[in-house]
């Protein structure tokens, strides 16, 4: 005979079996902090064509667009690049150090490219090599009454211990809140070196054509940071401008075209996979948007190139990606899935420390996990904690004109740290082998202000639980 609906012990069952529930989903959905920040809800727009960001440089055929990266596998080397419009001018780039007497001259290549109804400007690369580590260089490009004049400082000589801060900037375009992101950079007090960029530049694919000339005037926006700084380059969608509707059917025409990276120094066959070595850090750029399978160049690349690593030299493992692996949000949910399925049992054997992605327009931290158990069969498919694997950061939040992504999976996942649909940019400062800190700053905040923040510990020197919930 059942107990009466109404019956007190009938009433307690239901409670416990309720508060069961509650417990239980308490459990299987720990996620981690979803940030309540409010902020004023406005429209991304691209800056006008006639901002002051993107002025030309007065003067006949001046050099405009100057940027400047690595230019070799360990950072005696440094790959100027800039564009004239009259005419191709010199390739040649007149260089010296702060303290040296000597100017040296260095002499690179001019290419131009078509798209559609576009043609470039004339696109100068110049490879300047055999710097001394640690050491402020002048360089001048341009002729005659044009010339400009940049500095760079190239890093300290690889080491373990060596100190290094790094900046993170994903997925930026070329709006008024791309600007706030990149003053933001610019004024934080904790100077960023280097930029790791995560991909996305210009966003010119989402004018009509692809209009071109927003690659130029991207050049100029971004010249007043990347003039004086290296940016590591990553490949993002945005990139591909695959346009077959108007006969381009060359992927990548234009960025391959603008920005040259030191692939071929790392034994990469392509300039979207390769890898540098910067102070402590080893950073190894993928491409999300290249073949990557079992067989692929990239695939036989990367297997070959982890075990490289040396951790007593660089101990500091840094991946860059344009697709996350783990994201919480629905905008691009589980498009890097099947790079991770690849290869994540190799980031956890290695011991990665952290993965820099952009993609989704805001920012995301994971704790340590690993989802490589799965075999199809055995149903052991969800992310598990593991000191081994690295920290996931999600950095697409420089701000271009498609806007926030705002829309979140709830119950915010477990592997999921701290969320937050908000613009920015990161700061990674290495302190030493074992010990690096790393902030995340939000546009809205004044310049020192931390949104989120951690230390990291090195997976290989100092494995211990960094877990931040
Ligand atoms: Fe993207």
């Amino acid at each position: 005979m059942g107990l009466p609906r109404s019956s007190p012990f009938s009433s307690m069952a239901v409670l416990v079996f309720v508060l069961g529930l509650v417990l239980n989903a308490a459990v299987l959905c720990n996620g981690g902090i979803t940030s309540t920040f409010v902020r004023k809800v406005e429209k991304t727009v691209d800056m006008p064509l006639d901002s002051d960001v993107f002025r030309v440089p007065p003067g006949y055929n001046a050099p405009q667009q100057v940027h400047i990266t690595q230019g070799d596998h360990e950072g005696k080397a440094v790959i100027v690049s800039w564009v004239t419009v009259d005419e191709p001018g010199s390739s040649k780039v007149l260089y010296w150090s702060e303290h040296g007497k000597q100017k040296k001259q260095a002499k690179g290549k001019v290419l131009t490219y078509k798209f559609y109804n576009y043609t470039s400007g004339y696109i100068h690369h110049t490879r300047i090599t055999n710097l001394k580590f640690n050491t402020k260089y002048y360089y001048v490009v341009g002729i005659g009454h044009t010339e400009r004049k940049f500095w760079f400082t190239t890093p300290p000589e690889v080491g373990p211990d060596v100190p290094y801060t790094f900046g993170l900037i994903g997925d930026l375009g070329q709006s008024f809140d791309s600007n706030r992101t990149l003053t933001h950079y610019e004024l934080n007090p904790q100077k960023g070196k280097t930029v790791l960029f995560v991909g996305d530049l210009s966003y010119a694919d989402n004018y009509p054509n692809h209009d071109n000339v927003r690659w130029d005037t991207w050049g100029r926006f971004v010249e007043r940071s990347v003039a004086y700084q290296p940016w590591i380059w990553t490949a993002g969608n945005h990139e591909i401008d695959f346009a077959p509707e108007i006969g381009e059917t060359k992927p990548f025409k234009p960025y391959t075209s603008r920005y040259h990276v030191p692939y071929k120094a790392s034994g990469s066959t392509a300039p979207f996979w390769y890898s540098i070595k910067r102070a402590s850090a080893y950073i190894i750029v993928l491409a999300s948007y290249s073949a990557y399978g079992k067989y692929t160049p990239q695939y036989k690349w990367l297997e070959e190139e982890l075990p490289k690593v040396n951790r007593s030299e660089t101990p500091w493992l840094i991946v860059l990606m344009h697709s996350p692996w783990y994201n919480s949000y629905n905008y691009h949910y589980m498009e890097g899935e099947s790079m991770r399925v690849m290869y994540e049992p190799w980031f956890v054997k290695y011991k990665v420390d952290v993965v820099f992605a952009g993609h989704v327009h805001a920012y995301e931290r994971s704790e340590r996990v690993s989802n490589i158990a799965y075999n199809v069969v055995n149903g052991i498919c969800t992310p598990v904690k593991d000191q081994s694997a690295p920290v996931y950061i999600t950095i697409g939040d420089g701000g271009n004109l498609e806007g926030l992504a705002t829309n979140m999976s709830y119950p915010q996942p477990g592997y999921s740290a701290y969320r937050e649909a908000s613009f920015g940019h990161a700061i990674l400062d290495i302190k030493n082998r074992t010990h690096a800190y790393y902030s995340w700053h939000r546009n809205q905040d004044g310049y020192a202000v931390e949104a989120d923040s951690l230390w990291f510990f090195n997976r290989y020197w100092h494995q211990i639980d960094d877990s931040t919930k």
